[in-house]
């Protein structure tokens, strides 16, 4: 995706590579993470939440560790996504009241569904340490990986 800091090309490259050498579920998300984070800044940390009943399960993640290992759907960013079935760009996270700190260097999030047709399997939530750093470049990039995901898992 020209513009974006996220080579997305080559993650889902990557990805399909890890596919076709038997690469499993947890393998790929684990990939994916690590894949998105090495872009580097504004990339700081990469977590991989799937869907389990009313609940996203923390399945995968490269980058600062989380206490928030479950999600009910319907709280935070992250279950505000499933909830509205959107994608959610935080720009600057203190200006919302419904975000679930894991740190404090976080300044801004970006959550992308995994969709496979009209099913949510999970979601991809990116966090930054910059303010409103997640151009609809970056967001193209990270959803071309999302849609990657929902044919290989
Ligand atoms: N900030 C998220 C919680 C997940 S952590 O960022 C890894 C939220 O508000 O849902």
């Amino acid at each position: 995706m020209s513009g974006a800091v996220l080579d997305a090309d080559r993650v889902v490259a990557a990805l399909r590579g890890a596919f076709t050498h038997d690469t499993g579920r947890q393998g790929l998300l684990q990939l994916a993470a690590e894949r998105i984070r090495a872009a580097g800044a504004p990339y700081t940390s990469v977590y991989l939440y799937m869907l389990h009943g009313a609940e996203l399960v923390l399945e995968a993640w490269s980058g600062r560790d989380t206490d928030h290992s479950r999600i009910p759907v319907g709280t935070g960013v992250c279950g505000t996504a499933v909830a509205t079935g959107e994608d959610q760009n935080i720009g600057d996270v203190t200006a919302v009241g419904n975000y679930l700190a894991c740190n404090l260097d976080t300044r801004s999030e970006l959550v992308v569904l995994i969709r496979r047709g009209a099913a949510i399997l999970g979601q991809i939530d990116v966090d930054s340490d910059a303010v409103n750093p997640f151009t609809p470049a970056e967001e193209a990039a990270v959803r071309q990986v999302a849609d990657a995901l929902a044919v290989l898992l």
